[in-house]
């Protein structure tokens, strides 16, 4: 029987390829794809983010910078970080690594990054064009989910997506997605009534909400597409949102935790930073 677990990894592998020529044809051309992620503060779990972002640019040759700056660091202080690498001209993607610690005012950070090297699709011009639809950075996250619903080989259209979580970052992005693939969407929040009912018609199921093994077997419809953003740390191990044993002999194709949507949100960035390059010169 062929798995129906999505191995984000391996899809990874496949874009970063790919990905990996057009910077070499860029090299060629004397040009050079950039990438400054900064990290405010030592938490462990986004640390360990921003040294995977960094190592995946260097592994397919986009230049990168890490600036890993103090917690007692003043937003005024960030923001002149951030105007210095707007007009640095081997930058061509800013990542600023959220969470920032509570007396930095987060959306007036993203504000101060160039939307057109907004590589994360946060900037309020980029999020705006997503709404509208207009051509914007997507968010890496919500776009790799989308990606890896599409490698399955099913099409959204016509499906009903329904996303538990409504964050910025993934929920209401990657509803948004999937409208634009022409699914019927539906998005589940802390506050609805009947959540399991809501999940059980889903054929298509996109859990972003942080709460490890939420989404159990007797919540999913039979042969239902599973995506599972969430990252919990449980006694040391990852652990999504989707009770994932039980899940799986239901669902017709699940991403596992580690190794499904993760990888895919660093491809997209890789990718949006490259867009970025091209675009600038
Ligand atoms: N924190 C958790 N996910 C993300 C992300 O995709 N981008 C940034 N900048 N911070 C995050």
């Amino acid at each position: 029987m062929m798995s129906n677990i999505i191995d984000g990894k391996q899809v990874s592998l496949e874009i970063r390829d790919s990905l990996t020529e057009e910077v070499k044809k860029l090299q060629k051309q004397d040009i050079q794809p950039g990438l400054a992620v900064v990290i405010v503060g030592s938490d462990p779990a986004s640390q360990t983010y921003v040294r995977a972002k960094a190592k995946a640019c260097n592994n397919i040759g986009i230049y990168s910078e890490v600036y890993e700056l103090p917690e007692e660091i003043t937003e005024q202080q960030l923001l002149e970080k951030i105007d210095e690498l707007n007009s640095d001209m081997r930058i061509h993607g800013i990542l600023v690594q959220l969470p920032l610690p509570k007396d930095i005012n987060e959306q007036a950070v993203i504000e101060r990054i160039s939307a057109d090297k907004d590589v994360d699709g946060f900037h309020i011009l980029n999020a705006g064009k997503l709404l509208v639809g207009q051509d914007s950075y997507l968010p890496c996250t919500p776009a790799g989910c989308i990606e890896l619903i599409k490698r399955t080989g099913e099409t959204l259209e016509g499906k009903h997506v329904v996303v538990i979580g409504r964050s910025n970052i993934v929920g209401k992005p990657v509803a948004l997605l999937s409208l634009y693939e022409n699914a019927t969407v539906t998005i589940c929040h802390s506050r609805t009534q009947n959540l399991a009912e809501i999940v059980k018609q889903g054929d298509i199921v996109i859990a972003a909400v942080g709460r490890p093994k939420m989404i159990t077997a007797d919540m999913v419809k039979d042969g239902a597409i599973v995506i599972d953003v969430g990252i919990n740390r449980v006694d040391g191990k990852l652990v999504g949102d989707v009770d994932f044993e039980q899940v799986k002999d239901k669902a017709s194709f699940i991403t596992p935790v580690p190794g499904g949507v993760g990888p895919m949100t660093i491809t997209m960035l890789l990718q949006n930073t490259i867009v970025a390059c091209k675009k600038s010169v």
